[in-house]
C-alpha cells in the first residue's frame, strides 16, 4: 500500500503536484481536455485542504530545450476555466524567479510550472534538477499515472528530496481500477487486445495468459497469429519475426485452457486509403488485398465470448477505425463491451476514442487516462512513479 493524499496534512503546506497534463493540441489550442479534467479533483482537494499548489507536468517531447510550441500556456488557460480560479504560469519550472513565485504562494493559491521537459535533466532523472524542483514545495503528490512508467526527475528522483510522497486521487483511482484486473478479478476475466503489432503487445499477452479465461485478439496483430497457423492472409500486416512467438503463445493458451479467439472474417481492401472494403471469410483473403477490420461474424463471436464475463479489459482497436469504411468492427465491439454485465476497464488513446465515437463512454466501468503506463501496469511491471511513493504504514 502506498500513502495517499487523504492521509497527508496539507494545511499551510506547499504541495508539489506532478500531473500528466500532456494533452493533444490543435493549432495551439487544447483539443482534448480529458487529462486536465481528470486532475481537477486533486487540485481542488489540495486547495480546499489549505495547501498552496505548485503544479507540474511535461507536454509533448521538446527534447530537453525550450520550444514555444510545447509551452503549457494553452493548458493554463483551459485549466483556469475548468477550475474557475486564476492560475499563474511560471516562466520556467526551476530558477530563482520560479522559486520566488512558489515561496510567495498563499494557502489556496496555485502556480503552474512551465514544461518540465524544457530541461534535459528531467528525462535523465537528474538528481540536482530533482533537488531544485523539490525546493519549490514541502511535500509531494503524484497524480500522473499516465507518466508513471517514466523514471524522470519530477516522478522518481524528486521523492528522495521531498517527503512524504503521496498518491493523488487520480493515481489512487487508476491503481485501484487496474488492480482489480490483476489482483483477484471477478471471474471470468476476458481481455480484448487489438492494435497493429504483436511485438508491442507480446509481453502483455504472455502476462495476461496467466490471468484470463478468454483472450480475444483483433486488429493488425491478429494476422500474425493467423499466419502462424498457416492461413494465407494476403497483404495483411504480418510481422514475420514474430511468427514463432505467435505460435508459442497459441500453444501456451491451449495448455492453460484459455479460450483464445481469433477473427473468423475480415473487411479487406487494396490498402489503407481505400474508400470501401468487402467482408470475406478469414480463409478467403485475396492475395493482393489486406484485412483492415474484423468482420460481422467475428463481432458475433467476440460478443458471445463477453457474454458470461464478470471482468473485461480492452486495449487496441480492431481495425483502421479512423477510416469510416473500416470502423464498424471496433465500434460494434465498443457497444458490446459497454453492454456487458461486467466490470469493464479500457485504456489507450485509440480505445478511448473508439468508445467515445461509439457514444458509449458513459457505460464503461473505468476509462484509464494512460496509454503506455496502462500497458506496462498490466504487463505486471513495476512502475517507477508508483515505486517512488512513500509506503503507507
Ligand atoms: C503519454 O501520453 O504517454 C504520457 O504523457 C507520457 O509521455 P511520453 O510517452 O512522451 O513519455
Ligand atoms: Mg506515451
Amino acid at each position: 500500500m502506498k500513502l495517499t493524499i487523504a492521509r497527508v496534512d496539507l494545511a499551510r503546506r506547499r504541495v508539489f503536484l506532478r500531473a500528466d497534463l500532456n494533452t493533444p493540441l490543435d493549432h495551439g489550442a487544447v483539443s482534448d481536455d480529458t487529462r486536465l479534467r481528470a486532475v481537477v479533483p486533486t487540485i481542488q482537494y489540495a486547495l480546499n485542504a489549505g495547501a498552496a499548489v505548485v503544479l507540474a507536468s511535461h507536454l509533448g517531447r521538446p527534447k530537453g530545450k525550450p520550444a514555444p510550441e510545447f509551452s503549457l500556456r494553452p493548458i493554463a488557460e483551459r485549466l483556469e476555466s475548468l477550475l474557475g480560479q486564476q492560475l499563474e504560469l511560471a516562466p520556467d519550472c526551476v530558477g530563482p524567479e520560479t522559486l520566488a513565485k512558489a515561496k510567495s504562494l498563499a494557502p489556496g493559491q496555485l502556480l503552474l510550472l512551465e514544461n518540465l521537459r524544457f530541461h534535459k535533466e528531467e528525462e535523465a532523472n537528474d538528481d540536482g534538477f530533482a533537488r531544485s524542483l523539490a525546493e519549490l514545495a514541502d511535500c509531494y503528490v503524484d497524480d500522473a499515472f499516465a507518466a508513471a512508467h517514466r523514471a524522470h526527475a519530477s516522478i522518481a528522483a524528486i521523492t528522495k528530496h521531498l517527503q512524504p510522497a503521496a498518491a493523488g486521487l487520480l493515481m489512487e483511482q487508476e491503481l485501484t481500477a487496474l488492480g482489480r484486473i490483476l489482483e483477484s478479478p471477478e471471474k471470468p476475466l476476458v481481455a480484448i487486445l487489438g492494435g497493429a503489432k504483436v511485438s508491442d503487445k507480446i509481453t502483455l499477452v504472455e502476462h495476461l495468459l496467466e490471468k484470463v479465461d478468454a483472450l480475444l485478439i483483433g486488429g493488425g496483430m491478429a494476422f500474425t497469429f493467423l499466419r502462424s497457423l498457416g492461413h494465407d492472409v494476403g497483404r495483411s500486416l504480418v510481422e514475420s519475426d514474430q511468427l514463432d512467438t505467435a505460435r508459442r503463445t497459441l500453444d501456451a493458451a491451449r495448455r492453460r485452457g484459455v479460450n483464445l479467439v481469433l477473427p473468423v472474417d475480415a473487411v479487406v481492401a487494396d490498402g489503407l486509403d481505400s474508400r470501401q472494403g468487402r467482408t470475406v471469410g478469414i480463409r478467403e483473403i485475396p492475395s493482393g488485398q489486406m484485412g483492415l477490420d474484423i468482420g460481422p461474424h467475428t463481432v458475433e463471436r467476440f460478443t458471445a465470448a463477453l457474454g458470461g464475463a464478470r471482468t473485461i479489459v480492452w486495449n487496441g482497436p480492431m481495425g483502421v477505425f479512423e477510416q469510416p469504411a473500416f470502423a464498424a468492427g471496433t465500434l460494434a465491439l465498443a457497444r458490446a463491451v459497454a453492454g456487458a454485465s461486467a466490470f469493464t476497464v479500457i485504456g489507450g488513446g485509440d480505445t478511448v476514442a473508439a468508445v467515445t465515437q461509439a457514444g458509449v463512454a458513459q457505460k464503461i466501468g473505468y476509462i484509464s487516462t494512460a496509454g503506455g503506463a496502462f500497458l506496462e501496469f498490466l504487463e505486471g511491471r513495476k512502475l517507477p512513479g508508483v515505486e517512488a511513493l512513500t509506503d503507507a504504514t
